[in-house]
């Protein structure tokens, strides 16, 4: 356990805070050891890529960073492979291990920030794809019984950026490995409209490979979404607002050219960066912070930006949308002060 750590390096806005203990967690029976420690009974912090976090301040609590490694296939077939994955493992380069063996269900998802840990948090989703499509369980610590727990796909409730990690489950267990299913055969999901101009672009054999699909997506990324290591980011800041059909129609009257995709019973989906954008704060710099110049939706730390200043931005950014659309958008992002 050391004391007085600073985070900068484990979260990808760059937030120079730091924390009162920090402690690295290799294997589970380390988990077991801290829970004896009882440094679950006071404030904690589990961090995996510190990719989806904005740190407000200095963080008077424990940080347990969740270096659990990982990879094994459990169970092989000719038509698919069941693979178990430590949460402390990278989620691209885990992505990238299973594009070269040509393993289909995750190369929509390339290039995401953070670990395998916290993918299933989330639900992290890109160009169509979810991590929940391949899923197959989250295994996990309990944190106040100490029992190791295996949670099933079904039962984890997931939806759009949601799962029972984030609601009933938070702060209460310590992800070990998840394992996912994916398929020998090629299964492709090219309908965002994005990806198919990209492989275009990239004269892609037809159909295309899996790794020319990951490099599409790559490469799509590369052109809206700052890179964490030259531009302290944390993907998109806010969720997509979901909202009722009738809302969104009166809207598109108002606004003939809004953003929107059918979200489900009597839902519909709004770009947040297009709204974001068309309320004028698209590149826009305030101090050391700002909407990025090419996706607004992405608040950026120019360097030395404290949390709260980005906070103050996102409130910003909040507010004008509000006034404009009468939409509230809602952070994606973990906020993380001592005060939650
Ligand atoms: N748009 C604008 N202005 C902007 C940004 C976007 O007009 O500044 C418009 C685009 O032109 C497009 C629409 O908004 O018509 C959607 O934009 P984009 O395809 O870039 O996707 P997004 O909805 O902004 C979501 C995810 C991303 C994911 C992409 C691709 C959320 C909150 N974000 O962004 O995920 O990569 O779709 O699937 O759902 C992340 O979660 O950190 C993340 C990057």
């Amino acid at each position: 356990m050391q004391q007085q750590v600073s985070l900068k390096p484990y979260n990808t806005f760059g937030i120079d805070a730091n924390c009162s203990r920090f402690v690295r967690v290799e294997e589970v029976s380390q988990v077991f050891d801290l829970i004896g420690q009882g440094v679950f009974q006071n404030d904690f912090l589990i961090l995996g890529g510190g990719s989806n976090m904005l740190l407000l301040d200095d963080y008077t609590g424990t940080v347990v960073k969740n270096n659990i490694l990982g990879f094994e296939i459990v169970s092989e077939s000719d038509t698919d492979v069941v693979l178990e994955i430590g949460a402390g493992m990278n989620w691209h380069e885990t992505v990238i291990r299973c594009v070269n063996q040509g393993w289909w269900g995750i190369e929509n998802l390339s290039l995401i920030p953070g670990n395998c840990g916290a993918a299933p948090m989330q639900n992290i989703g890109a160009y169509g794809v979810e991590i929940k499509d391949c899923l197959v369980d989250v295994r996990f610590v309990h944190l106040s019984s100490g029992s190791l727990e295996v949670l099933k796909n079904e039962d984890c409730h997931f939806g759009y950026r949601e799962s029972i990690f984030k609601k009933e489950l938070k702060n209460k267990v310590l992800i070990t490995s998840i394992r996912i299913r994916l398929s020998k055969k090629p299964n492709r999901y090219l309908e965002y409209g994005a990806i198919k101009d990209q492989l275009e672009v990239m004269s892609a054999s037809n159909p295309p490979t899996i790794k020319e699909i990951s490099d599409a997506v790559i490469a799509i990324r590369q052109s809206k979404l700052p890179d964490p290591n030259e531009l302290g980011n944390s993907g998109s800041f806010f969720k997509n607002p979901v909202i009722p059909n009738e809302q969104a129609t009166k809207l598109k009257q108002r606004f003939p050219e809004l953003r929107s995709y059918p979200a489900g019973e009597g839902k519909t989906k709004l770009a947040a960066g297009w709204l974001i954008e068309q309320a004028g704060w698209k590149g826009k710099r305030i101090g050391n912070t700002g909407c990025h110049k090419n996706q607004a939706l992405v608040l950026v730390n120019y360097g030395g930006a404290t949390g709260k200043e980005i906070w103050d931005h996102a409130n910003r950014v909040i507010e004008s949308v509000n006034e404009i659309f009468g939409i509230k958008l809602e952070p994606e992002v973990n906020i993380i002060s001592n005060e939650a």
